[in-house]
């Protein structure tokens, strides 16, 4: 038995190294008479593949058409999704600095300081400056490293802004939210410009861009580093876009044209979910225009393109947004799924296994491993992180290498998953509904899915150039109703202040309490948490420094403090 399986080993091996050998003798050749193909086909590309990522702020899990809404078409968003993988079961921290400190270390915030309420203008903190940041280590692999759009992971002194810490450039906000056209934001009465153009030499504020739709100026600014791109040199793009976010202005949901959104989103009574619907069909235009200028570019053949939420919907509450969690429990800040489930899929003609949904735990500390491994780094570079690597679930459909996860400790509130149960202690405040009335959930008046629309859109359009095929509709309709989290009843909910038990597997929506029936899972999962809790650092929170206030620096939120490395 074990000498046939070597046998066949040989056997296969010696096929392969012929087949090898034979095709490389046939580039040469090809190349020395550049008979074989064109010239457009040798221009080198390289052997890492692009890293597109494409993150958005406060996005709810029923605001993206593939999830089952059809309320807000995101065709695009879509076509990503059915021809590439949807991740069904993607955790992110329930806000957003914690949710990007983890993506960018691989690391759960709380090793890092980095939980707890968002850095607000003008607070002394960042993520620790002995962290390596994904852009870092992508860098050391020969990648250019460019960034657009929202930072909020530190500013005081030029040291933690993106520039310094692993982007080649930055084009964007160091805080949490900026007005949509005139890029401001406030704290604490100041109110400061915040739009800066930094790369290894500058941080300065740019004024490049004025009374232009921010989704606007992001996607434009991203096109044009895609088209200068030199691309026989991989590119890692982070583009982190200020919508669905509300802001500070005066209209906290501010659209492109209201007048163009009234005529196209009529159906949607509720005005302030009009306007919602605007800002995410503004994102959904974003990604087809991104993803048919790496078309143009030939370089869609050679990346990954990840597109996903920071965290759930803020359905109601401070700069509440008007997203959808629906039909899961909860919102941002809370630890229930809908703060914490989060949108996610990534389309790469590098996944050998396209249209297909994976059920496999995720969680945002994943894809520094994974998009690190699949740049050909070895993970074993990456010194003490959480996140695992889950390349070859995604290109290859192995089995996840996940099965619990850290969903967070706070100061008497945390959770963790392991297999499909759930533990949440201190969720205080009753979370009794999706928050997101008016909210897609089997809006009678909104148009029938239109799949059409999704063949149609620019990035299935790009997609189609690229790979040849594309995603038939049958296949799309079948994907997206697997890909809905259907719920029994939401017409209780248990109170989690002292602790719940959740089966998500047949209660997605958090209803039923079941720790009376399942002691030893609970105690598990109680053990589980307990790991983690040597490894809490104090969670770095400081008041806000009068000094970096913009009366001190022309009227822009700038690092206002003098480097600490020496
Ligand atoms: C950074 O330094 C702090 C304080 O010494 C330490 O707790 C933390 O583990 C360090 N982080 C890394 C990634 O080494
Ligand atoms: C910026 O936008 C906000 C909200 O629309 C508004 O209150 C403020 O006056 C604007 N500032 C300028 C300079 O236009
Ligand atoms: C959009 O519609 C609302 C409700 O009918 C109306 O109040 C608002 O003025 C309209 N806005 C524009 C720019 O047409």
């Amino acid at each position: 038995m074990k000498s046939s399986k070597l046998l066949d080993l040989i056997r296969i091996t010696s096929v392969i190294a012929a087949v090898i050998v034979v095709s490389v003798f046939i580039c040469i050749a090809a190349s020395r008479t550049n008979i074989l193909w064109g010239d457009k086909l040798l221009k080198k590309t390289p052997t890492k593949p692009h890293v597109i990522v494409i993150i958005t702020d406060d996005m709810g899990w029923n605001d993206v058409s593939f999830h089952g809404s059809n309320q807000i078409p995101t065709p695009n968003i879509d076509a990503l999704a059915y021809n590439g993988a949807i991740l069904k079961n993607h955790y992110v921290l329930p806000l957003c600095t914690p949710s990007r400190s983890a993506f960018f270390t691989g690391r759960y915030p709380i090793r890092d300081g980095m939980y707890g309420y968002p850095l607000r203008a003008g607070e002394s903190r960042g993520i620790p400056l002995n962290t390596t940041l994904l852009p870092e280590h992508l860098h050391r692999l020969g990648y250019s490293t460019h960034m657009v759009g929202k930072w909020h992971l530190g500013y005081q002194s030029d040291e933690y802004t993106p520039a310094r810490r692993g982007f080649d450039t930055f084009y964007g906000y160091y805080n949490g939210y900026i007005t949509y056209f005139n890029y401001t934001i406030s704290e604490s009465g100041q109110t400061g410009y915040d739009m800066h153009r930094d790369n290894d030499k500058e941080i300065k504020p740019d004024w490049s861009h004025t009374n232009e739709y921010a989704t606007d100026v992001f996607t434009d600014e991203a096109i044009r580093i895609i088209d200068k791109h030199d691309s026989s040199q991989p590119l890692y793009l982070h583009i982190s876009h200020l919508a669905p976010h509300a802001s500070d202005a005066e209209e906290t949901l501010e659209t492109r044209d209201f007048a163009e959104v009234n005529r196209t989103f009529a159906y949607i009574r509720d005005l302030q979910r009009r306007k919602y619907a605007g800002m995410m069909s503004a994102v959904d235009e974003s990604v087809g225009r991104v993803v048919s200028a790496l078309s143009q570019n030939n370089m869609l053949e050679n990346s990954i393109v990840l597109f996903m939420a920071d965290n759930g919907a803020q359905t109601i509450g401070f700069l509440e947004n008007h997203g959808s969690n629906f039909p899961l429990r909860g919102l941002k800040f809370t630890l229930f799924e809908g703060g914490v489930h989060g949108v996610a899929c990534v389309f790469s003609p590098l996944i050998k296994q396209k249209a297909r949904i994976i059920n496999d735990l995720f969680h945002m500390t994943d894809w520094l491993p994974t998009l690190y491994s699949a740049a050909g780094g070895n993970t074993a570079d990456l010194g003490v992180i959480d996140g695992v690597n889950q390349w070859p679930t995604i290109s290859r459909g192995n089995f996840g290498k996940r099965n619990s996860l850290l969903v967070n400790i706070e100061e008497n509130l945390e959770a963790a998953i392991v297999q499909q149960y759930k533990l949440l202690k201190g969720a205080g405040r009753l979370y009794d509904s999706y928050y997101g009335e008016n909210a897609g959930d089997n809006d009678p008046s909104a148009p029938a899915y239109d799949v059409d629309a999704v063949i149609s859109s620019p990035a299935s359009q790009a997609i189609a150039d690229t790979t040849g095929t594309i995603t038939t509709q049958k296949k799309i309709l079948q994907l997206r109703s697997k890909n809905m989290i259907v719920c029994k009843s939401f017409n209780k909910y248990a109170n989690c202040s002292t602790r719940c038990l959740f089966d998500l597997s047949v209660d997605p929506c958090e209803t039923t309490d079941i720790s009376e029936q399942h002691p030893e899972m609970v105690q598990t999962l109680e053990h589980f948490i307990d790991g983690y809790r040597g490894a809490i650092v104090e969670q770095s929170k400081n008041p806000i420094d009068p000094k970096s206030f913009p009366v001190n620096f022309n009227g822009v939120w700038m690092p206002w403090l003098n480097n600490q490395k020496l």
